[in-house]
């Protein structure tokens, strides 16, 4: 065993403890960026103009009649940024544009006393617009052969040649939705400037170091001079990784030219309308198979929909090109990636940064094949899972493959599954106007960021005088339950209590040059580097803890400090054994990879197709957890968030020719299903895979932040089940995603023809 994995005597870790800030969450007491406005005076509050067009060139820009409106004090606009008028790190991204490229984009912020007179203000600016041609779909992209960034391939082997000589051979298309990330804290940004002209951001995001990288270059600083902090989110999911710094940059820039706080806080309907969602793509796929039911080949086009500017496209493409395997061996494959410009938000990171949407494709392949093949679903997956030795298309061994069996197995069994299956026939065949469905789908998710640099983490911790601890690490909290994880680990390390330890928010000037919280890799990279520092203070204490064996922690450290050993430390970690090339989509780019299994059982009327998703079944490896109740609650939410994709939640762009072609037609909580506790399983059984310790990792846990959302497959798996029903054995159906009641009506009914 690892020294990183190994845990000690009665660990912290592995208690059941709930989330540091659960009683401040649910009370009300819990503190996110807006709330600090109140604490502070003379603030101002930013809003946008924003374009009322999809794609145009502004031809003029008079913020004049702005000024005349009570209580604005300035307009913000391209000439005043002294540094570099972009929003990300592509340099695509101009943050004040002379070309409009999405309806909603900002067009230029006001300043005013009040959020009312800063709105009023953005009203009287008067723009000029000569509206250009917008592209909005991936399919009009396609065939305006409008992409960007790169165009990856991912091949091993033939699969032309697999193709020709394979048995069965089939060929598909499908386009799937995208999903908003619906934190319910959106956006925010609070910025101050102090009398020795250091900027000060506090800014829900996820990326603390990027957010004060973009700010610094906007402003013409060099990262010394700008502080980012954030105390926590209200739900981030990816949406808050790269979508802040535009707006911190504003923020910051009205308090460098105004001397005053400014606020910037977006809408649900600002929110929704100008930042960037979970990628929809596009794909086209030909498989083939042999006699004993195994993939041979497999040759794919995934084509995402980037929106105006890369952003994270071309990693999330990444991601995508390595989980189209998911959980299945395909001996040759080719899978062409590709990235769509359409003039629509830019789309981002969204729980599972691509891995769901090359995972849908092959789930979507097995599931619409089993009865073109004769098979029953679950057998045609089990048979196709990956055995020791193997190797994923990108070249890395699949480690612990037998795990994959191990959860599947314990979860068909704890569900009962070939008694349901029974029970759900018996119930089709005496029910003409409804069908039950149920399904079983696998998850192998790689951890780490496929970007080898990115695997690094920081942190700093100090022991006081008194023997209390102080922890502060690179990470952002959102809910997950990092910094909860973050105290269990530095207790653990330093073998003191928990109520010993306390945490300080996260911030640039603490912990810098930080990675994102993201790729669910925050526990695995911070944790590894709070326990790094927790260990060098215990490695300068060892020689006087020989000396006092009886002494308590806290007369140890009363003797450190008068022996003047240092009590604090800055601790860091870097994952071992990563590899990516990017031009050859080969390596190892993953320390190792989650497994898990889902079976669902749904309910399908067959007049409106409306559903009941009556009980869930999950078995979920978490390696050996951190803190098991946080782990649940992890699985649980990113379940259900999953399913909200797969099932629930329409993206609606206007594509009309009309004026309003390209507005967002679905940009409130009234048109945009959500998932809420209707729609949870009525049944719901999640249990974390046992004696799973992982031996690369911190205290032998692995990452639970984003695979589990892919657990919801089954769902989708079960509602094709359930639509097959309806017709004459061995139909295959193709459902739309998301599958909402209409398209699953819509399914069913062809099925039945
Ligand atoms: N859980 C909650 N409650 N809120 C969130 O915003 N984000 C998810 C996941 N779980 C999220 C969440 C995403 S997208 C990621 S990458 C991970 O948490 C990030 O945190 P971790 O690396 O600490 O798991
Ligand atoms: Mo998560 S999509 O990697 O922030």
């Amino acid at each position: 065993m690892s020294s990183l994995s190994e845990r000690p005597a009665n660990p912290v870790v592995g208690q059941a403890i709930e989330h540091e800030s659960a009683a401040l969450h649910v009370t009300g007491h819990a503190l996110y960026t807006d709330d600090l406005v109140g604490r502070h005076h003379g603030v101002l509050h930013a809003h946008p103009v924003q374009a009322p067009h999809a794609h145009a060139r502004i031809t003029r820009l008079d913020t004049s009649s702005a000024h005349d409106v009570p209580g604005v004090v300035r307009v913000l606009t391209a000439s005043d940024v002294p540094g570099i008028n972009d929003a990300g790190i592509k340099h695509d991204e101009p943050l004040f544009p002379d070309e409009v490229q999405y309806f909603g984009h900002a067009v230029c912020w006001v300043l005013g006393e009040t959020l009312e007179a800063a709105r009023r203000g953005a009203l009287a600016v008067e723009v000029d617009y000569e509206p250009l041609p917008a592209i909005l779909t991936v399919v009009e992209a396609i065939e305006a052969a409008s992409y960007q960034g790169m165009a990856p391939v991912m091949a091993r082997g033939d699969a032309e040649t697999a193709l020709a000589s394979a048995a069965h051979v089939f060929e598909g298309e499908i386009d799937f939705a995208g999903q908003e990330h619906f934190y319910l804290e959106t956006h925010c940004a609070l910025a101050t400037v102090d009398e020795n002209g250091q900027v000060f951001v506090q800014s829900s995001t996820q990326h603390p170091t990027e957010t004060q990288e973009i700010t610094a270059h906007v402003l013409g600083l060099p990262s010394n001079r700008v502080t980012v902090q954030c105390l926590r989110m209200g739900g981030g999911f990816g949406g808050k990784e790269m979508q802040p710094h535009g707006l911190a940059a504003v923020a910051a820039l009205g308090a460098t030219l105004t001397g005053r706080p400014v606020r910037l806080r977006l809408t649900r309907q600002q929110d929704m309308t100008m930042t960037g969602k979970r990628h929809g793509f596009h794909a086209t796929w030909r498989v083939g198979f042999d006699d004993a039911l195994r993939i041979v080949g497999l040759d794919a086009t995934l084509t995402s929909d980037g929106g105006w500017s890369l952003d994270l496209s071309e990693p999330v493409l990444s991601r995508a090109l390595c989980h189209v395997d998911n959980a299945y061996w395909v001996p040759d494959i080719r899978v062409q990636g590709r990235i769509a410009r359409t003039n629509k938000t830019s789309q981002t990171a969204f729980r599972g940064f691509g891995g769901p949407q090359g995972m849908l494709v092959i789930e979507d392949i097995l599931g619409r094949c089993a009865p073109l093949l004769g098979a029953e679903p679950d057998d045609l997956r089990r048979r196709n899972f990956y055995v020791e030795g193997q190797t994923t298309p990108y070249g890395q061994p699949v480690r612990h493959p037998e795990r994959m069996v191990l959860a599947w197995n314990q979860v068909r069994e704890s569900a009962t599954y070939d008694e349901r299956l029974r029970e759900v026939r018996t119930f089709n065949e005496e029910h003409p106007h409804a069908k039950r469905g149920l399904a079983i789908t696998p998850v192998k998710f790689g951890i780490s960021f496929n970007f080898t640099a990115f695997n690094q983490g920081g942190a700093l911790v100090h022991v006081y005088k008194d023997g209390s601890v102080l922890i502060n690490h690179g990470g952002t909290e959102m809910g997950q339950g990092l910094h909860t994880k973050m105290l269990q680990v530095a207790a653990t390390a330093l073998g003191l209590p928990l109520s010993k330890v306390r945490l300080a928010p996260t911030r640039t000037d603490k912990v810098p040059n930080t990675s994102a919280t993201a790729a669910s890799a925050g526990a695995d990279l911070n944790g590894g580097a709070v326990k790094n520092a927790c260990e060098q203070i215990l490695g300068r204490l060892t020689e006087l803890r020989a000396a006092n064996p009886e002494a308590s922690w806290e007369e140890l450290v009363r003797l450190a400090y008068h022996a003047r050993i240092q009590l604090w430390a800055a601790g860091f970690y870097r994952t071992e054994g990563l590899s990516w090339d990017v031009t050859t989509m080969t390596g190892s780019p993953f320390k190792y990879f989650a497994y898990g299994a889902a079976v669902a059982e749904v309910e399908v009327d067959g007049f409106t197709g409306a559903y009941d998703l009556r009980r869930v079944d999950i078995v979920h490896d978490v390696g050996d957890s951190l803190s098991p109740l946080v782990d649940l609650g992890q699985v649980e939410g990113g379940f259900v968030q999953g399913a909200g994709w797969l099932t629930l939640e329409d993206l609606r762009w206007d594509t009309s020719d009309k004026p309003t072609r390209g507005r967002l037609s679905t940009q409130s909580a009234s048109t945009y299903k959500l998932p809420s506790f209707s729609e949870t399983p009525t049944e719901f059984h999640v249990k974390l895979l046992e004696h799973a310790h992982e031996d690369g990792a911190v205290y032998g846990s692995k990452a639970v932040g984003e695979p589990p959302l892919m657990l919801a497959f089954s769902v989708r798996e079960a509602l094709r089940a359930a639509c097959a029903a309806f017709g004459p054995p061995g139909v295959s159906v193709e459902l739309a995603s998301p599958a909402t009641p209409e398209a699953v009506y819509w399914a069913l009914d062809e099925a039945r023809s």
